[in-house]
């Protein structure tokens, strides 16, 4: 892991919104190349909070890129916790082989656990069964 990754992450984790679950996390992505970063944002309206990873990974998309490359996600938790099942989905739709895309999970006591995609979400739903053109992870449909 990087440790541009790892201090994105972390410096993501400290903008969290969290004020109900105060549960603060960051994740970092990195997306052709470039770090990008999101923290989870909370709501009044509990079901409408949005987890750190997906929030990194629509920035990512936003700036244009598509392919998935490495993941860090900064919580407080020990053992360091890993990314919730409608996060590992999402990351999936940008992995182009989920065998090769690290995911690590750290805290701030130094802790850390690491996982490939593939290991936390195996046998995935690549988008590659719907009945249209060839659909490939981080490509355009
Ligand atoms: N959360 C994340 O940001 N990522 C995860 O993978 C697990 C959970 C957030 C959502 C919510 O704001 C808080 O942690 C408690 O569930």
């Amino acid at each position: 892991m990087s440790a541009d990754l790892e201090a994105a992450a972390r410096a993501a984790q400290a903008s969290a919104y969290a004020p109900y679950s105060k549960f603060k996390v960051g994740a970092a992505v990195k997306m052709d190349g470039e770090i990008y970063e999101g923290c989870n944002v909370e709501n009044a309206s509990y079901p409408l909070s949005v987890c750190a990873e997906r929030n990194a990974i629509a920035t990512a998309v936003a700036a244009g890129a598509r392919h998935l490359e490495e993941v860090v996600v900064v919580t407080d938790a020990s053992p360091p916790s890993s990314p919730c099942g409608a996060c590992r989905q999402v990351l999936r739709e940008f992995a182009a082989d989920p065998a090769t895309v690290t995911v690590t999970a750290i805290n701030g006591k130094g802790e850390r656990r690491s996982w490939t995609l593939a290991q936390l979400l195996p046998d995935s739903f690549s988008g590659a069964e719907l009945p249209c053109p060839e659909p490939r992870s981080g490509e355009e449909k």
